[in-house]
């Protein structure tokens, strides 16, 4: 062998060495480590949340006097600043019974614009409202 024939398989031989180190220290990568994969469940999560808070809410006719876009008309009140006066668990009492808040004096000034008063939700379970309050919460 020549000397630089010597050196070609010195280097080939140093090459395949690195070659098999990197393959040993390779990392699975694991579908489960994908930020975007976990995100886009999360998003699926949230979407199907959303979707069955406003089936619930257009077969509870909530539409019908605050409207699809929840701006309000002339038979309901804006909702889509709800988190501004509730907490989670009163919303769900009020949407069940809205009479039970009677005394609110807000809700009482709110009620008086308009000429028939909020009515409560029948025929879902509380797991369901507290599905509505949740969307509606987290809208701002
Ligand atoms: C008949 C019309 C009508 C229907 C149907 C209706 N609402 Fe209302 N809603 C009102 C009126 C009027 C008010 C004003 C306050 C009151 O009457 O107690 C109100 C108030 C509210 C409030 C409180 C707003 C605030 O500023 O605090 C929320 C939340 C709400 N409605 C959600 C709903 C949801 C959810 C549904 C369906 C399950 C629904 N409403 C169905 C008329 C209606």
């Amino acid at each position: 062998m020549t000397n630089a024939q010597k050196w070609i398989v010195l280097i080939l031989v140093i090459f395949s060495v690195l070659f098999l180190v990197a393959k040993m220290t390779e990392k699975e990568e694991s579908i489960d480590d994908l930020d975007f994969y976990k995100d886009s469940e999360q998003v699926t999560e949230t979407v199907k949340k959303e979707v069955d808070a406003l089936s619930l809410m257009a077969s509870n006719r909530c539409f019908m006097c605050h409207t699809k876009s929840l701006a309000g008309s002339g038979a309901g009140p804006d909702i889509r600043t709800v988190s501004e006066n509730w907490e989670k668990e009163d919303l769900v009492k009020y949407l069940k019974n809205p009479k039970d808040f009677a005394d609110d004096l807000r809700l009482a000034e709110l009620r008086s614009k308009y000429r028939s008063p909020m009515t409560g939700v029948n025929n879902l379970t509380d797991e369901e409202i507290t599905r509505i309050a949740d969307y509606l919460l987290n809208l701002k």
